[in-house]
Parts: structure tokens; C-alpha cells; sequence
């Protein structure tokens, strides 16, 4: 963006949101990249979602992200999608295009890319998913762009999770993907994803026996989930942070048309950081 214009105007709408990492995030991406970016956090009452939206608009927003309990009502508001939005059922992050308002979905790419850092390779590999809500939506399509042998999901309520699992079944070029019921015995996966709003997941501790474990909430701190998983035997546990940040470039670069290139030496600043009360997903 040239100097003389104003300034990008962003923001976080959600509630709750104080605890955000996002606005620090974007922040040092706007430094990093030179972007003139501002970026505020919005907490916005549970059934206010459009009104609070058109304030921000009204002030001159030009772009945002969405997040807990608002992304299926930002899904609705907007006018066009992108196909990882219309996918996902759901919007993180919406753009002003030639005078419309469109909704993305950048969680998806955020997961691959970090679990893409890490090492860990999802192609050919056996993903168990747990958990069938918003969080497990948003990253099935784009790890099954990544070529799993199968995806496993094991939700509380079986029906939820082989709903979900004939949704993607659908999609094309798609792997094996099918739902199972939660049992005492344990399931074989090559990679574990924790998606429940839940601290720890109904799984038997055994299936984490030499697997990668990844709790997509995130933490500046070891998650319950990821100390449940290590000391059952799991190869290795992340937390969502890094997909944070990987899905808050994404988002960034939306905006901005500017990728920020530092995404990994702001995670490990952000691992140095005493860490907030973060739930499941809220970015
Ligand atoms: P999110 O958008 O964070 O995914 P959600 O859509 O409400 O939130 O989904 C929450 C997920 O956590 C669901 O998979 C839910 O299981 P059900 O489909 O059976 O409701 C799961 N979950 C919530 N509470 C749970 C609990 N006490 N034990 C196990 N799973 C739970």
C-alpha cells in the first residue's frame, strides 16, 4: 500500500476477544512487512454480530477477522465466498473486493502449513480427528488436499461425526473419510487431532502410543491435551499457536497482498509469553 494512503484499518470481532494474541500478531506483520495496518479487537454482544459489524464499517473497517461464536453468522453476512469458506461453512476473515464484502476461511491452510514447519507430513498417513464441530470443518478440506491414506472421526455423538464425515466424502479426489464411535479401544492414527471444545477428548490414552498429537486450541503453554498425550506414549504434541499465526498470515496477506515471511520467529516469541486464559480456537 503507498505511504500517503490511510492506514488499513483491521480488526478482531468476536466475544470474547481480551485475550486475543491477534492484534500483537498483526501488528508486528504490519512492522515486519512495512504494511500501513491497523488492527483492533472488537468484542462484539452475542446477538449484535451485523450491528457491530457495520460500526466497524461505518468507522471505516476495510477487512476483519471473525471468531468465536460469530464465523457460521459471518458465513451468512457476507455476499461472495471463497471455496475454503463455502467448504468450511464458516468465515475467519473477510475482504472488501470491487465493492463486495467477501468471507474466507484461512484456519484450514494455517493447520497444513505449521503441521508443513514441523515436519509432520500428512501425505499417506492415517489422520484421526476428534471432535465434529466448527474446528474439526474448518481444517478437513485442506487436509484433504494433502493426500491422507484416511480420514477417522470419533465425535461423542456418532451421528454428528459421520455427518460430517459423508459432507467431505463428497468432495472430489477425497480419501477415505468415515466416522467411528467412541470405544475403550484404542484407535490407530498416524496423526491425532484434538478438535472438541473440550480440555481433554474421550479417546483411550493408548492410541497416542507413537503418534504426532496436535490440540488445535492454542496456548503459549503446554495444553492438558498435549501433557495427556505425551505422557501416553505420544512421538510428539503441538498446540494450534502455530496455526494461529500461519492462518493469521494468510489472513494478512489477503488484506494486504504482502506475506508476512517471518511467521516462525513469531511463534517461538510468542512461546516466551506467560499465557491467557485461551479457548479452543479463538483466534
Ligand atoms: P467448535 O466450533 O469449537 O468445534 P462446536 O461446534 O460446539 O465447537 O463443537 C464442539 C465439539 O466438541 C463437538 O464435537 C462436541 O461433540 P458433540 O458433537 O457430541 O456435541 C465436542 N464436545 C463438546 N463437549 C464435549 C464433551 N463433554 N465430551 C466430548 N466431546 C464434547
Amino acid at each position: 500500500m503507498p505511504k500517503n494512503l490511510s492506514p488499513c484499518r483491521l480488526a478482531l470481532i468476536g466475544n470474547p476477544v481480551a485475550h486475543s494474541l491477534s492484534p500483537l500478531i498483526h501488528r508486528e506483520f504490519a512492522r515486519q512487512t512495512g504494511q500501513a495496518v491497523t488492527y483492533e479487537v472488537r468484542c462484539v454482544p452475542l446477538k449484535c454480530f451485523v450491528e457491530g459489524v457495520q460500526a466497524f464499517v461505518d468507522e471505516g473497517g476495510v477487512g476483519f477477522n471473525v471468531t468465536i461464536p460469530f464465523k457460521e453468522e459471518a458465513y451468512r453476512w457476507v455476499t461472495r465466498l471463497t471455496e475454503r469458506a463455502r467448504i468450511a461453512q464458516a468465515v475467519n476473515t473477510v475482504f472488501l473486493k470491487d465493492g463486495l464484502w467477501w468471507g474466507d476461511n484461512t484456519d484450514g491452510v494455517g493447520f497444513v502449513r505449521d503441521l508443513a514447519y514441523v515436519g509432520i507430513s500428512i501425505c499417506n498417513q492415517r489422520v484421526l480427528i476428534l471432535g465434529a464441530g466448527g474446528a474439526a470443518r474448518g481444517i478437513i478440506s485442506a487436509l484433504l488436499l494433502e493426500n491422507p491414506k484416511e480420514i477417522v472421526i470419533a465425535n461423542r455423538t456418532f451421528e454428528k461425526g459421520e455427518a460430517l464425515a459423508v459432507y467431505f466424502q463428497r468432495m472430489k479426489g477425497a480419501c477415505s473419510i468415515r466416522a467411528v464411535a467412541i470405544s475403550k479401544n484404542p484407535l490407530i492414527a498416524d496423526l491425532i487431532i484434538h478438535a472438541t471444545s473440550q480440555e481433554l477428548p474421550l479417546l483411550a490414552p493408548k492410541s497416542c502410543r507413537g503418534t504426532g498429537c496436535y490440540d488445535l486450541a492454542y496456548s503459549t503453554q503446554e495444553t492438558p491435551f498435549q501433557k495427556w498425550a505425551v505422557q501416553n506414549g505420544a512421538a510428539n504434541a503441538l498446540n494450534g499457536l502455530g496455526m494461529l499465526v500461519e492462518q493469521a498470515a494468510e489472513s494478512f496477506f489477503i488484506w494486504t497482498g504482502v506475506r508476512p515471511k517471518d511467521t516462525r520467529s513469531m511463534i517461538a516469541r510468542l512461546l516466551t509469553m506467560p499465557s491467557p486464559q485461551l479457548k479452543n480456537n479463538s483466534m
